[in-house]
């Protein structure tokens, strides 16, 4: 039996896993909610999307997203006030967002109606799971990949959009340091990097495991032409406080226009604090961090929020940050989660 909400068909799951999931001990990304939202692309159209139960998706294996990597996907997450009531964040920016990905990766893009009003029937039909506890959230996961088969290296004539959703706690635990990326490149010049594309990920994992093995969290990439200007923290837009300026470099071809970048830099500045966006050289970084004046440096991205950085290593050389009791990284990110959570007014209009 099905219901219609927002226009939207609604198929029940049987029962709920919800009295499974301890929400006082929430991991990242770990436990999904009773419903996803489904829509395909067919004969060369997206069909209405639905909301059904959670559950596994059946492919060809010469779907072409095994075999191309044609996939885009966005982060965000809903938050539940005291009165129970459920906010978003900027969610047209990650509607846009995916589809200025989908453009780059031949991904036909999607009407606006279908996004939007498919996540808030999701969440409606699932707000009991997204949680109250502070620090956690329900991650939302929107993601559209090639579900055409076919082994001709072109684009897939079918695709799925679906939004899944997962109850979590923080990204991170414990310090982050990084290790400043010398020989690996996340992205180019005309490539990728500005799209939220599954594979700019997978590319990660190889260099951040060496930079494991060295003792490092994370890796901080570095322009793949010189490696000399910092570009982005793992799989966050990254900020670097000198005296008492953030810096952070310029979004490009090769930079993720990150929605928690942007929302920092407005934030910042409205609150009186210099920031500079501009490139940033690692040369500058070292001398900084070797005169004192470096201060702070943070990944910043929806899933982490905003992750503070301890020390830095670099050529064979490790850097501590100060442990400042004061940071930019502890005011701005209860700034911007407290307006996320409806603790604070939103002067901005942000939340939704
Ligand atoms: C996010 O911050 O939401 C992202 O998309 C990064 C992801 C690797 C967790």
């Amino acid at each position: 039996m099905s219901t219609i909400i927002n226009n939207i068909e609604i198929i029940k799951a049987k029962a709920t896993k919800i009295n499974d999931v301890d929400f006082n001990n929430l991991k990242f990304g770990h436990v999904f909610s009773d419903h996803m939202l489904e829509c395909n692309f067919k004969d060369g159209k997206w069909a209405a999307p639905k909301v059904v139960p959670y559950q596994a998706i059946t492919l060809d294996p010469s779907s072409k997203i095994f075999h191309y990597g044609q996939s885009v996907f966005e982060g965000m997450k809903a938050y539940k006030d005291a009165n129970e009531d459920v906010w978003l964040f900027r969610p047209l920016d990650n509607f846009n967002r995916l589809n200025i990905s989908s453009k780059r990766l031949a991904i036909p893009e999607l009407p606006e109606n279908y996004f939007m009003d498919g996540l808030k029937t999701l969440l409606e039909v699932d707000k009991e799971w997204v949680p109250k506890n502070e620090g956690s959230s329900l991650y939302i996961r929107p993601f559209v990949f090639a579900s055409g088969n076919g082994f001709h290296a072109s684009p897939a004539d079918e695709y799925k959009f679906i939004i899944c959703t997962a109850p979590s706690g923080a990204y991170f635990s414990g310090e982050v340091r990084v290790l400043i990326e010398e020989t690996y490149s996340r992205s180019a010049n005309g490539g990728v990097g500005y799209a939220k594309a599954g594979g700019n990920y997978a590319g990660q994992f190889y260099p951040t495991q060496l930079a494991i093995e060295k003792g490092y969290q994370q890796v901080i990439w570095t322009d793949d032409n010189t490696h000399e200007y910092i570009e982005e923290a793992g799989a966050m837009n990254i900020f670097v406080r000198i005296n008492d300026t953030l810096i952070t470099g310029p979004t490009s071809d090769r930079i993720l226009d990150g929605i928690t970048r942007k929302s920092i830099i407005e934030l910042a500045q409205a609150e009186g604090i210099a920031v500079e966006i501009r490139k940033l050289s690692v040369l500058e970084v070292v001398e900084a961090a070797k005169n004192g004046t470096l201060k702070e440096m943070f990944g910043a991205g929806t899933a982490a929020v905003i992750s503070p950085i301890s020390g830095f290593g670099y050529k064979d050389t490790d850097y501590d940050l100060p442990k400042l009791d004061d940071t930019y990284a502890n005011y701005l990110k209860k700034r911007i989660t407290d307006i996320q959570t409806n603790k604070a007014e939103d002067p901005f209009g942000w939340r939704y």
